[in-house]
């Protein structure tokens, strides 16, 4: 299992021509928080614990995809920092010859003393979901009362060199979108770069409607109104789902607009939950199980062709999809998320 691969590799494309350069993994399916957006209800159901991939096993995985041109590998959860032993996994990935980015998305709460742990394991970059800088608000919206331990988790990770540092917020009308500025200010304050989010309808959302998505038209109006114009920064990468634009003083703000202006046509990103199923879209029904194959044994060039025909065949634009609807309304039934945990959101990664 442990086959390093050779770079550069071939690249796989899928049948919109849509080249496999990104891959987010999942390591656990579990939070420390309950944002209302991705875990609202009281109850969840877990993958069992005997599924979960062994960090050997992601590893492997990990150089299957990098040899059909993955660049940039993302780790995310559920939080991925309450997985044990974690940086033991970031030094595997970091070291698959051909990983040219390797990042992280954490809500923060647990970042603090796993910082430096984690850069010296090689991970490169942080991205901290933080959604609303009043500590009432925060408790409100996670249901746990935090805030002051992702403040310093954001600090420790600039100071252990993580950088740049990024810092998702989700926007929902009527929650948090009078701290549009006030999150830019504190981001920028950080050193790192805030980027919105729209409120998707994904799996696991259960209290979205279309009247709680605060647009990225009316982001980018509150940013105008207080410094004085926006720009678009010159030369973003097509593949990215962030917008980025600059005010007038030069600092830096993203906007992801996954409802109203979807981003499909350019998507090179796929994810694979903690249990092994392999996700070509976050809107999808169903999933790849590579799981299996690899405990029945096969080999380095099956996996990589199992993988390379499931993204030839690739044709999904869940948000575009989501977009053309008249009406639209929750992706997924609370009884079909209780009775599949891969249907929801947390399970595979923001
Ligand atoms: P960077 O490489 O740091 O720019 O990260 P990124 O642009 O991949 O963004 P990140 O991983 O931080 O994702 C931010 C948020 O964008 C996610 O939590 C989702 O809300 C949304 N997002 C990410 N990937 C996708 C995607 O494939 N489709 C859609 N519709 N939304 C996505
Ligand atoms: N809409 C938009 N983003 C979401 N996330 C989770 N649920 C949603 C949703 N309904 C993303 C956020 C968060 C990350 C962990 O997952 O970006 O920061
Ligand atoms: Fe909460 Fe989901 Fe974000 Fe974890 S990923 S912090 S569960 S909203």
């Amino acid at each position: 299992m442990n086959q390093k691969t050779s770079a550069p590799a071939r690249i796989a494309r899928d049948r919109f021509r849509r080249p496999l350069r990104s891959l987010r993994l999942s390591v656990t399916d579990r939070c420390n928080l309950r944002c209302q957006y991705c875990m609202p209800e009281a109850e969840y159901v877990w993958l069992p614990r005997k599924d979960l991939l062994s960090f050997e096993e992601t590893e492997f995985l990990t150089e299957r995809f990098v040899a059909l041109g993955v660049r940039r590998v993302r780790i995310t959860g559920g939080e991925p920092l309450i997985r044990p032993q974690l940086p033991g996994l970031v030094a595997r990935i970091a070291a698959v010859a051909g990983v040219e980015d390797l990042a992280l998305t954490t809500n923060g709460v647990l970042l603090a003393p796993q910082a430096a742990p984690l850069a010296e394991a090689g991970l490169h970059r942080i991205t901290v979901s933080l959604d609303t800088l009043r500590p009432d608000r925060f408790r409100e919206l996670t249901r746990r009362d935090d805030l002051p331990r992702v403040r310093e988790g954001i600090r420790a990770a600039r100071n252990a060199g993580l950088t740049p540092l990024k810092l998702d917020t989700v926007m929902i009308r009527g929650l948090n979108d009078d701290e549009v500025t006030d999150l830019f200010e504190f981001a920028s304050a950080e050193d790192a770069e805030v980027r919105f989010i729209e409120y998707m309808d994904v799996g696991g959302a259960t209290g979205w409607r279309p009247d709680l998505v605060f647009p990225a038209e009316a982001i980018r109006e509150a940013m105008a109104r207080r410094y004085g114009g926006i720009e678009p920064v010159a030369g973003q990468d097509p593949a990215a789902p962030a917008r980025r634009y600059r005010v007038p003083d030069g600092r830096v703000f993203g906007v992801i607009a996954s409802v109203t202006e979807p981003f499909c046509r350019t998507c090179d990103r796929s994810r694979i939950t903690a249990d092994g199923r392999w996700y070509r879209c976050l809107y999808a029904a169903d999933g790849l199980d590579l799981r299996g194959p690899i405990r029945d044994g096969a080999s380095p060039a099956e996996i990589e062709a199992l993988i390379a025909s499931t993204w030839g065949d690739r044709t999904d634009r869940g948000a575009e999809e989501r977009a053309e609807l008249d009406r639209r309304e929750t992706l997924v039934p609370l009884t079909d998320l209780r009775a599949d945990p891969h249907l929801e959101m947390h399970t595979r990664g923001g």
